[in-house]
């Protein structure tokens, strides 16, 4: 289809969307006035789809934009279409490829039915979700990302006060209930699953002072990330989560001057950190909205995978299912995190050490999984493009379909850029064209000066 043929279509389209809407006011749903125009449009959008897997629409000033090209004069039946959706706030149509007669109908009843007005963007696309319309958007998808990583932080924020008033809690010798746990872990279960680079970008925010907080969540995210891949069902993976969230708790138990201590700690000094599993399982079965498979997945969070570990295993000793996910997410979270005595590693690296004790301390069924999960440049990774930029990935490609993505944070010169920006990289990482970028290799990040790595991902903006 050439351009002149795609806006021929375009406007016939937006036409028999018009009369649909204009014709539902006047019949019922049912009748041929207000199904024809429906089916119509279903046929002439798979046409589109052909070579596309999406139609944009962007209304600017009450007109349809088709890429970057208003398309059409406005005729009487259109205006009462643009009106309807100017009033309810609609910056922009698209159809997603498998758009079915049903999600044209129940876009038209949403258009018909809807008496508010000046609805915002992510309001509509609820609400059109709700009512069904599975393949039709009204935002465009950097700002649905844009959106993505600002709920994602919330979630993390919100899981870092709770974990903050948790071990307050219980450092006053009060005993929490563990609900507000529960809910932020599923929180994060469903933010990992509506867009896991967002949610696992922020387990690299790294707060020195409050190392404990950050590594509660970052353990809780990791483990919920582990426990996806291994398709727990539900409510097993929420113990996870819960048990990765509070797994440390124990050392609320002991002296402040002893968890803080940089460096070695001396034979009597670890003796007392040793308790920390047992203190923290002793908590948790207080807390009535804990269930007992995560207060054994903290009593054997040390116990290693060849249970040399303390708690002291008796050989015999069987961990419960699912006791080897959070010492795989401790272990990186804690070698990624820098500390006084330790310089942090880059995901690759941690990722290769992990390997390295796999089968020791960590179970290496669940070091591989980890592993193929976190993709060959995890997000955070520090790498050079073809291009000779250098950019931290900030999005695994795992999925597939959204791609990999870098925030480039130098340009080829060496020279920050004074606004990070997000591009996508071309896929299987081959570059055919100049202008395209792909992944040389991964660079040394302590090369670099370091990066707010907290609002890297929130600025970049998206190219
Ligand atoms: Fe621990
Ligand atoms: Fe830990």
């Amino acid at each position: 289809m050439d351009r002149r043929e795609q806006e021929l279509l375009i406007t016939k389209l937006i036409r028999a969307l018009g009369t649909s809407l204009k014709n539902r006011g006047i019949y019922p749903a049912t009748h041929p006035q207000v199904r024809n125009p429906v089916e119509k449009i279903h046929q002439d959008l798979l046409l589109f789809f052909v070579d596309r897997n999406e139609l944009v629409l962007v209304i600017t000033d009450g007109t349809l934009v088709f890429e970057g090209v208003p398309i059409f004069s406005l005729t009487s039946s259109l205006e009462n279409f643009m009106d309807r959706l100017g009033r309810i706030g609609v910056p922009a149509i698209i159809f997603d490829k498998g758009l079915t007669v049903g999600d044209i109908d129940t876009f038209v009843r949403f258009l018909h039915e809807t008496r508010e007005q000046g609805l915002p963007p992510k309001r509509i696309q609820e609400l059109l979700e709700q009512a069904g319309a599975a393949h039709i958007r009204v935002k465009p998808m950097e700002e649905e990302e844009e959106d993505d990583y600002a709920i994602a932080h919330q979630v993390y924020d919100n899981a870092v006060s709770v974990v903050v008033s948790i071990l307050r809690d219980v450092r006053m010798g009060r005993i929490p209930s563990g609900a507000e746990s529960e809910q932020v872990v599923k929180d994060m279960s469903s933010m990992l699953t509506r867009n896991r680079d967002a949610m696992l970008a922020l387990t690299l925010i790294k707060n020195y002072d409050e190392y404990t907080y950050n590594h509660s969540v970052n353990v809780a995210v990791l483990s919920l990330a582990i426990a996806d891949a291994m398709s727990l069902p539900g409510e097993t993976k929420v113990d996870v989560g819960v048990a990765g969230l509070l797994h440390d708790i124990g050392k609320t138990q002991l002296a402040l001057e002893l968890i803080r201590k940089p460096g070695t700690l001396s034979v009597k000094e670890f003796e007392e950190i040793k308790k920390h599993p047992d203190e923290g399982f002793l908590l948790l079965t207080k807390m009535s909205h804990i269930r007992p498979s995560s207060a054994y997945m903290v009593l054997e969070h040390h116990m290693r995978f060849d249970k040399t570990g303390y708690p002291q295993p008796n050989p015999e000793h069987t961990v419960n299912p699912n006791s080897n996910i959070i010492p795989v997410a401790d272990c990186y979270d804690a070698l990624t995190t820098m500390r006084s005595y330790q310089k942090a590693r880059y995901p690759q690296q941690a990722l290769d050490i992990m390997t390295k004790i796999a089968g020791k301390s960590l179970d290496p069924e669940i070091v591989s999984l980890f592993v193929n999960t976190m993709g060959a440049y995890p997000v955070g990774t520090m790498v050079r493009l073809n291009t000779m930029e250098i950019g931290v990935v900030s999005g695994s490609g795992r999925d597939g379909e959204k791609g990999r993505k870098v925030v480039v944070l130098f340009d080829r010169d060496g020279k920050p850029l004074p606004c990070p920006e997000q591009v996508d990289l071309v896929e299987g990482g081959k570059a055919t064209e100049t202008d395209q970028r792909a992944i040389l290799g991964t660079v040394n990040p302590n090369l670099y000066p370091s990066m707010p790595s907290e609002n890297l991902f929130l600025s970049a903006a998206p190219a």
